[in-house]
């Protein structure tokens, strides 16, 4: 359960150094899975400053809120305004979690369109409660082995209804990249990747299969690492 610790000064250096590494994965093209949340925000305007060109590209996500794509609250509408709608040429193909759908009839659709998928790039947040794309602590669906995404309660705020990838397709990538910034996050830090596994962590359980696993933090988030 490796995982590769890079440590940068600030968010914004953090976020911008992910940027980095979603525009040199956008080059080389494949699939790509973003996260939500706020933390990706400038990692996402970082990489369609640095990459204007994602035709190579299928884009999916870890995880969606279940509300309509113009929704504040979606993680597809954020991507949208923060990376897809400042690209010069959009992704070959754009696989939206359809939010606006019955959870499980949204995540059944997901499931069928993920078989057979290899993540080039996966990139993940990391919640206070060690929570990452909508896989949150003790989860029935962390231990799912079969599908490939589940409709998921949701654990913390936004309260509404998610579809997540489960633990074998979030590992199922090249590089799984954790970013993760913010002296409230130290503790989960810690216990996600320093810890055993833990499914009160459920960002423990997740590692690149046959890949890299990154976790790329601000110095406030590795402040409770030992061997930092
Ligand atoms: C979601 C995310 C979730 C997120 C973490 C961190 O849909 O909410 O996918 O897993 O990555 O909650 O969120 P922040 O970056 O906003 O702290």
């Amino acid at each position: 359960m490796s995982v590769d610790l890079i440590v940068l000064d600030d968010a914004a250096t953090a976020a911008r150094r992910a940027g980095e590494l979603l525009a040199e994965a956008a080059r080389s093209g494949g699939h790509i899975a973003l996260s939500g949340g706020t933390s990706p925000e400038l990692a996402h305007e970082t990489a369609a400053t640095l990459e204007p060109d994602w035709s190579a590209v299928e884009l999916w996500w870890g995880d969606e809120r279940c509300v309509p794509p113009e929704d504040e609250r979606s993680n597809y509408a954020m991507a949208k305004r923060t990376l897809i709608d400042r690209l010069e040429v959009p992704p070959a193909r754009v696989h939206r979690v359809r939010g606006e759908l019955d959870p499980e009839a949204a995540a059944s659709e997901y499931d069928a369109a993920l078989r057979g998928v290899r993540l080039r790039l996966n990139v993940l947040g990391l919640g206070p409660d060690g929570h990452t794309a909508s896989l949150f602590p003790h989860a029935p669906s962390l231990h799912e082995r079969e599908r490939l995404a589940v409709a998921a309660e949701p654990g913390l705020d936004p309260r509404v209804m998610r579809v997540t990838m489960t633990p074998p397709m979030l590992a199922n990538a090249d590089c799984v990249l954790f970013l993760v910034t913010g002296q409230e996050k130290a503790d989960a830090v810690r216990r996600a990747f320093e810890e055993p596994a833990d499914d009160a962590t459920p960002a423990s359980r997740i590692r690149a299969h046959d890949g890299q696993t990154i976790a790329l933090l601000d110095r406030p988030a590795a402040s409770r690492l030992a061997s930092i």
